[in-house]
C-alpha cells in the first residue's frame, strides 16, 4: 500500500455534508454560501464562456485580475505590490497554501501551526516530509497564546509559521498589537510566513481586518493568501490569490507552473470585470454578513446553546451542555435535529475535543431560521 498519510482519512466536512443530505438535515457545516454570486458576476463569466475565454490563461494568472487585485491591495491595505512579478492567482487557497509549503519546505524543516487550524496545513506539511509544530489556542477564548509560540519557537528551529486571520473556526481577528508581539518574538529568527487571510472581507463591529501586508516587517518573509470564493460567494469556483515578494513568488511559480499551471479563464475574466464594475461590492460584505450573524446570534440565545464570540469569518463557535463529545453530538444534532454542525475536534491534529462545534452562517435568511427554530425544540 503505497500511502505518504495513512492517519488521513474524509474531510469532517465531507462526512458532514454527506450527512446533512442523507439526513435530509439544513447544512451549517460546511463553510458556503447557499446563495448565487451577483448576477453581473454570472454574467460576465457566461460573456467569457460565449466570446471563446476558453483557453490556457497565462500561468500567474490572467492579467487584469492582478491588476484589479494590486488596486484593491493598495486601496485596502496601503500596499503597493506588483501584479506581474508579486500576485499569483491559483485553485483556491488550500492549492496556493499546499504549492508554498511544498515550493519551500524541505524534508525535516518545522512548520508551526496554531490549533484549532484549518485541516489542510497539517497534512500539507506532513506529505511533503516537514514536521508540524502544534501550538494550542486554549478554549473559550482561543487567545493567541503568545507565550507558548514564544516557547515552540526557542525550542525548535521553527521553520515556517502557518496563520490565520480571520480565524477559522473561532472566529477571532488579530489587533495590531498581536502583530507588534509577532513581530517582536520573530525578529532574530529567519521564518517564512504563510498568512492565510482569505476571510479578510468578513470582519464586523466596525473593526478592519489588519493585514499582514501592512507591516514593512514581514514583507521580506511572507505569503499572504486570500481567496475570491469568500468574497464573491463562489467557492465552487476555486480562484484565489497569493500576494508575495518576488523572490519568493517565483518559488511558488515553480511547483505552480506544475501542478496547475493556470486557473480557469473565465473565472478570472469574470473576476477581473465584476471587480471594475463593482469595485464597492467588497466593501459591503462586512455589513451583509454582519445582520446574518447578529440574526443567528439572536436565534441562538433562544436556545439552549450558548454562541462565542465572532468578530470575523462566517463561522460561530458554540457550547451546549449536554456535548460531552463533539463528534457524537454532531451526529445526533444531524439525526435527530435535522441540523448539520461541524466538531472542533476536527481542527486538531490529535482530535482533542473542546466539545465546542462551528455552526456557519453564510446561508439564507429563510434556511437560518428553519435551522433556528429546530435548534429551539
Ligand atoms: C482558513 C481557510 N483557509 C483556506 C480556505 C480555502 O479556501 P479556498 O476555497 O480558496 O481553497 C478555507 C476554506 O474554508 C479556510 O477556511
Amino acid at each position: 500500500m503505497y500511502s505518504k498519510l495513512p492517519q488521513v482519512g474524509q474531510s469532517i466536512f465531507a462526512q458532514m455534508t454527506a450527512l446533512a443530505n442523507q439526513y435530509q438535515a439544513i447544512n451549517l457545516a460546511q463553510g458556503f454560501p447557499n446563495f448565487n454570486p451577483p448576477d453581473a458576476l454570472i454574467e460576465f463569466f457566461y460573456g467569457a464562456l460565449k466570446s471563446g475565454m476558453n483557453q490556457y490563461a497565462p500561468m500567474p494568472g490572467y492579467l487584469p485580475l492582478r491588476e484589479q487585485i494590486a488596486n484593491r491591495m493598495y486601496s485596502r491595505y496601503n500596499k503597493t505590490v506588483d501584479p506581474q512579478s508579486e500576485i499569483t492567482i491559483t485553485t483556491g487557497a488550500t492549492q496556493a497554501i499546499y504549492s508554498i509549503i511544498s515550493a519551500c519546505i524541505s524534508p525535516g524543516d518545522k512548520a508551526l501551526i496554531l490549533e484549532p487550524a484549518y485541516d489542510s496545513y497539517g497534512p500539507s506539511v506532513l506529505v511533503n516530509s516537514g514536521i508540524p509544530i502544534y501550538v494550542r489556542m486554549d478554549e473559550p477564548s482561543f487567545d493567541i497564546p503568545w507565550q507558548k509560540i514564544k516557547d515552540a519557537i526557542q525550542q525548535n528551529d521553527i521553520k515556517v509559521m502557518i496563520l490565520n486571520n480571520p480565524h477559522n473556526p473561532t472566529g477571532r481577528i488579530w489587533t495590531r498589537e498581536d502583530y507588534m508581539k509577532l513581530i517582536e518574538i520573530t525578529k532574530d529568527k529567519k521564518i517564512l510566513f504563510i498568512f492565510d487571510e482569505v476571510y479578510d472581507a468578513l470582519v464586523y463591529d466596525g473593526k478592519k481586518h489588519i493585514s499582514a501586508l501592512e507591516f514593512p516587517e514581514f514583507w521580506e518573509n511572507s505569503f499572504v493568501c486570500f481567496s475570491f470564493g469568500k468574497t464573491f460567494h463562489t467557492t465552487g469556483w476555486k480562484i484565489a490569490y497569493t500576494i508575495a515578494p518576488i523572490d519568493l513568488t517565483n518559488e511558488l511559480r515553480k511547483l505552480h507552473q506544475f501542478t496547475v499551471f493556470s486557473v480557469n479563464t473565465p473565472g478570472q475574466y469574470a473576476n477581473a470585470k465584476f471587480m471594475e464594475y463593482d469595485p464597492d461590492f467588497i466593501n459591503g460584505l462586512s455589513a451583509f454578513y454582519e445582520v446574518k450573524r447578529n440574526f443567528f446570534l439572536e436565534g441562538l440565545k433562544e436556545t439552549n446553546f450558548s454562541a462565542l464570540p465572532c468578530e470575523g469569518s462566517y463561522f460561530v463557535l458554540a457550547q451546549h451542555e449536554n456535548c460531552v463529545n463533539d463528534e457524537a453530538f454532531c451526529h445526533h444534532l444531524v439525526k435527530d435535529k435535522k441540523v448539520a454542525a461541524v466538531p472542533i475536534s476536527a481542527f486538531y491534529h490529535d482530535r482533542y475535543d473542546p466539545k465546542i462545534i462551528r455552526f456557519c452562517f453564510a446561508k439564507t435568511d429563510d434556511l437560518l431560521e428553519s435551522a433556528l427554530t429546530l435548534l429551539k425544540e
